[in-house]
């Protein structure tokens, strides 16, 4: 059975969480789908983790059009989510146009960074039948606005806002909220705030859903491992036994642990 964002949203009311993972290719999409991964995400870190920028900034729509096709042709079932990349939702109309390319490339949602100001753009997607990931919290796109990758929401005032922000994208039509790096006790507040699922990625355990960069859950990187990542190749035999690995962590919430997450 295909995951759709019902499943999703089934799984929140059941206090059954649910994994998801980056890829950018048919044969690893193809390999986590049927590991029991239940959403693929195009994510632009394939700027970093593919390109070697050292941002997603440079990454362009056309490129996470590719990849999203790949995907598509490769998956087995999961809910295939595409990164909007930089500045292409600046404007609402950018930002239908660039996502309808997204959704005929085969994506079922579109993930797009940012808080507020994105309201009138979430709802005017929703209207016309594109599901929305918001995604809060440490947006790699703000990369320089926050003068580097920096744990985000600390603090009351900034803990309050991330609340309220990922209510009225909510209220807006987003139908899946994500957030990066931010205190788990603030995740845990967010994720009880809102009906629609939360992911997290740093952000503790108690969110609906996780997600990884597939690069960093295998070992796969060129230079410091974030705090939030977890290795499963590590203790695996093959790439396909470490996608069931995390799948099985995640489902019975022994990941992401304390030295995973962040304190507020
Ligand atoms: O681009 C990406 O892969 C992401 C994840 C880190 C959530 O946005």
């Amino acid at each position: 059975m295909a995951v759709t964002i019902n499943t999703l949203r089934e799984r929140k009311q059941n206090n059954e969480t649910f994994s998801v993972l980056t890829a950018y290719d048919a044969t690893f999409a193809h390999m986590m789908s049927e590991a029991g991964v239940d959403a693929i995400l195009i994510g632009d870190s394939l700027g970093m983790v593919l390109q070697g920028h050292d941002s997603t900034l440079p990454v362009t729509l056309e490129e996470i059009c590719y990849h999203t096709r790949c995907v598509a042709r490769g998956n087995q079932g999961a809910l295939i989510m595409a990164d909007m990349p930089f500045m292409t939702y600046g404007t609402t109309e950018a930002a239908l146009d660039n996502a309808a390319a997204l959704m005929r490339a085969g994506a079922h949602m579109v993930k797009l960074e940012g808080t507020d100001w994105m309201e009138d753009t979430i709802r005017a997607l929703s209207e016309r039948g594109v599901p929305v990931c918001a995604h809060l919290g440490l947006t790699p796109q703000f990369v320089n606005k926050f003068g580097g990758f920096k744990v985000q929401g600390r603090g009351d005032e900034q803990a309050d806002a991330m609340v309220r922000h990922a209510q009225l994208l909510v209220e807006a039509g987003a139908d899946i909220i994500l957030l990066e790096c931010v205190p788990a006790a603030l995740a845990k507040r967010v994720t009880e705030s809102v009906d629609a699922p939360v992911i997290g990625i740093g952000a503790g355990h108690e969110t609906d859903g996780q997600v990884l960069v597939m690069h960093d859950m295998l070992g796969a990187t060129t230079g410091r491992t974030p705090k939030f990542v977890k290795n499963f190749l590590a203790e695996a035999e093959s790439i396909q036994g470490a996608f069931e690995a995390y799948v099985a962590a995640v489902r019975e919430r022994r990941f992401p642990a304390e030295e995973h997450s962040f304190k507020s």
